[in-house]
This record gives C-alpha cells, structure tokens and sequence, in this order.
C-alpha cells in the first residue's frame, strides 16, 4: 500500500494524519520520535492527539503510539501496525475526572490553576517527608557517591525552575550546579562527564529540544532524571529516573502550578541531595522541612490582593516594556514573572538581575517603564533597595512587591512576612501571575490559548 511504503521510506521526527481522496471515510496515521496519541469515546469515536491533557472529557482510554507505529482508522475500526506487522492495541484508560476540564466558575483554566497551586503544592510534598527525612523511593536506586555535579537542561518555564534550582543545589545540597537552555545545548558540542547527573526539567515531557537533549546525554552513558508533570511522556520514558510533580493536569498553556511544583520538587531534591552528602547540619534540615511543609499555605490565594491586582492592572496596558528585576532566586523568578506576562499580554518584559540594570538597560528608564520590583526581606534587601532607588531616580514607573513599606513606589503590593526565603518567593510568583492574568484579561485576550504557542512543543 502506497501509505506504508511511504512510511517506509520517511527519515526523522514525524507525526502525520492522513485523509486522502480516494478514500475519503479513512484517517492514516504514523508516528516517530514526537507524541501521537490515539484515542476512543464511549461511543468508539476515534481522537488523536499530541498529549493526553485534551482528550479529557472526549475519550474513555488512549494508546500511547510507540516510535515507528502507523495505521488507520475506517468505519470506528482501528488497524495498527509497525513494520508491516499487525500490532494489537492496548488502550490505557485515561482520567475519567471530567472536573479537571472545567472552569469551575473561574474565568480562564490558568486562573483555577492559579488557585489549584495550594492544593497541589500538598501533593507534590506527600509522603516525599517522613521523620523529619527527605524520602524520595523513586532515586533508591541512584547512587550519589557516583555524582560531584548537577546539569540541568530545560526551556521556557522549567528553565526558570531550573535556575531557581542552581542557587538551592550549590547554597544547600554544596554541589556543583549548571543550566543550560536545552535547544542551545544540543548544538555546542558540549563535554558530558558521567560525574554529573543530568536532570531535564519539562511540565509537558514532550518538548523536543529538551527530549532530544536527554537521549544526547544518555547516550554518552551519563545518568539522567526527569523532573516531569506527565508520566507515560516521551521524557519520562526516556530518562533513568523521574520524579514527578504530580501538578495534575494544566490547560492554560501558560504554566502556572506546573512551575510551582517544579520548585517544590527541585527543593525536596535538593535536600535529599544535601542529605546524602552531609552538606547540611539537622538544624538546617529541619528548618527546611518546615518552611516547605508552610508552602501550601503560602500558595493559598489572598482575594484582597487578587483584587488589588485587579484594579492596579488598568494602569499597566500600555508603556513601552516592563522590567521585572529580583536578585539571587528572585531573578529566576523576575524571568519567570516577565516570561507569564509577555506569553499572554504580547507586551514586552524582561526579567533582569536587579544588580545588572546598572550596566546597560537603565538606559532605558522613564516614566514609561514599568518596573516591577521584588524585594524580599529575607534576601539581599539592602541590596536591591539601592538598585530600584537608582531607578526611581531616572522616574521609571515602580511597582514594589515587598513585605517593606517603600516610599518611592508608585504601586505597592505589601507581601507578608516569611522566615524563609522560598516563603517569599512563592508569594511573589503568585502575585506575578495574578498581575500578568490580569492585565491579559483586560486587553481582552485569550488567557488559556495565546497566539502562537503551544502547550507541547514537539518541533524544533
Ligand atoms: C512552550 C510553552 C512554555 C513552556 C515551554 C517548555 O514554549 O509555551 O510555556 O515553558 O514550552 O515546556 P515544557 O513542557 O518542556 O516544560
């Protein structure tokens, strides 16, 4: 047949659906190296799908298409096939959980992940802390003494976790810790050490650049972990080891509790890590376990300041970009911040280390940048009072995010007061999140689905 022969003859990542003329009433498909996933209803209507998240509500049980398997579909009948063999088909059941495909009375799916992040912070902890231990079954096997380093390779959001991540593996777990955005990875001819323990970082676990990065790595004989949100993915399958965030399923494609989790789950490594090693006194450890445990209750959202994001928003639709600057784990979290807001505003941000404004982007303050601040008490705080000072002195419009009454801002969103730094920083993410939500929705945008991006990205 003229499908099969084709698909004999393909090179490369594929994943294709195929109507043809001839035979109208039937769907070919075939897939390699990126996710096709098909589906089936109640009623044995047939889906497919790049990942399971959509297909909630519409199919009953899935199949997750192996590399190199095609076939068709005629009349609700399935025929599968890999290598001109007839293959049979086990379907997996998927979610009956219908609920996770509503709204719920939010407005957009990313604002009822916005307030699912309490909740799902609690999983991602759950029975990861027993004694006052880091326990995570899942690494029994992985034997750290073989380890002296952490490479992480991730893009867009789960690159900022993964920064986040570097300053908590150095200052607590005393190893040594570098990030690299997985698609500039590829392509650099990097030097692979099989000291170092490889982590990829992916909500969606689809993400072809960071995919093809762990095979990379795995291939020259390096042990690899996944930190994902969805088992059963390509990454997942992939790597030695996952941890999963256990985030539950996000639709809104920009990441909200899929990040928080990442953190949450990159600290708890961090610890086990540390713990391990020796690197941190059981004083340190058990303050560590206690402020984690506090984050749900962080994570919980303040409807005062939900709404004081509200009615702030209308002030910020227009300027010519926003700066959003934090120093140490706060500028992992300003990028992250200026990434939420650019994804679903189309206006343009930066994340900038508040240290580095000096050396070129001040340039640009007046009273038409935004600045957003974050100016946690328990880090640096002199520190980054001086560096927005200096901005407010050439007028750049300052909104301060801050336990610290300070004066010089024009908006003030007074935080409350944590002991731990990753108190303040969750927050702060939730509050970056509210405020780029906001101002999306009164630009009137589409909040779940922004123009040109994707939840997985499976391309180049
Ligand atoms: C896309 C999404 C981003 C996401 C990035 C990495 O570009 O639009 O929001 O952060 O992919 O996705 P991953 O699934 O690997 O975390």
């Amino acid at each position: 047949m003229a499908f099969e022969k084709t698909i004999a003859s393909l090179q490369g990542a594929y994943a294709i659906l195929l109507i043809s003329k001839k035979e109208p009433d039937v769907i070919f498909f075939a897939k390699n190296a990126v996710p096709l996933i098909l589906g089936k209803s109640h009623e044995n209507e047939v889906y497919f799908s790049s990942s399971d998240a959509p297909l909630i509500g519409w199919a009953k049980e899935v199949i997750y298409l192996e590399d190199g398997q095609y076939g068709w579909v005629k009349n609700q009948s399935i025929t599968l096939l890999k290598e001109f063999e007839p293959q049979s088909l086990h379907f997996k059941t998927l979610t009956k959980d219908k609920i996770l495909a509503q709204k719920d009375g939010f407005r957009f799916f990313m604002e009822k992940e916005i307030y699912e992040q309490s909740l799902v912070a609690g999983e991602a902890i759950m029975g990861r802390i027993k004694d006052h231990t880091i326990v995570l079954d899942e690494l029994n096997t992985l034997c750290f003494d073989d380890i002296d380093a952490i490479k992480i390779c991730a893009c867009g959001t789960s690159y900022h976790a993964a920064l986040s991540a570097s300053y908590m593996f150095e200052r607590l777990a005393k190893i040594r810790c570098n990030v690299e955005i997985a698609s500039e990875f590829r392509y650099k001819q990097p030097l692979l050490d099989k000291r170092t323990l490889f982590i990829v970082i992916s909500q969606s676990g689809e993400t072809a650049d960071t995919l093809e990065a762990l095979k990379m790595a795995k291939s020259s004989g390096m042990t690899t972990l996944a930190i994902c949100n969805v088992d059963n993915s390509s990454i997942v399958r992939t790597a030695d080891f996952t941890l999963l965030t256990r985030a539950g399923i996000e639709k809104g494609v920009a990441s909200t509790k899929a990040f928080a989790t990442q953190v949450i789950t990159l600290w708890l490594l961090t610890l086990f890590v540390a713990q391990h090693k020796k690197s941190i006194t059981p004083e340190i450890l058990s303050s560590e376990i206690e402020a984690l445990l506090h984050i749900p209750l962080v994570l919980k959202v303040d409807e005062a300041i939900h709404e004081k994001l509200h009615r702030l928003s209308k002030r910020y639709l227009h300027g010519h970009g926003f700066f959003f600057i934090g120093r140490d784990i706060f500028f992992p979290l300003a990028l992250e911040g200026a990434l939420k807001l650019k994804e679903i505003s189309y206006l343009h941000a930066e994340g900038y280390p508040a240290g580095e404004m000096k050396h070129g982007p001040i340039a640009l303050a007046d009273s038409e940048l935004f600045t957003i601040a974050l100016m946690p008490k328990t880090l640096l705080y002199d520190k980054m009072k001086s560096n927005v000072e200096e901005l407010s002195a050439r007028d750049s419009t300052l909104l301060v995010i801050s336990p610290e009454p300070f004066e010089l801002a024009d908006d003030f969103i007074k935080t409350k007061q944590h002991k731990h730094p990753m108190g303040e920083f969750f927050e702060m993410m939730l509050i970056t999140q509210l405020l780029a939500l906001e101002i999306s929705i009164r630009l009137g945008n589409d909040v779940d689905m922004p123009r040109n991006l994707a939840k997985s990205v499976t391309v180049e």
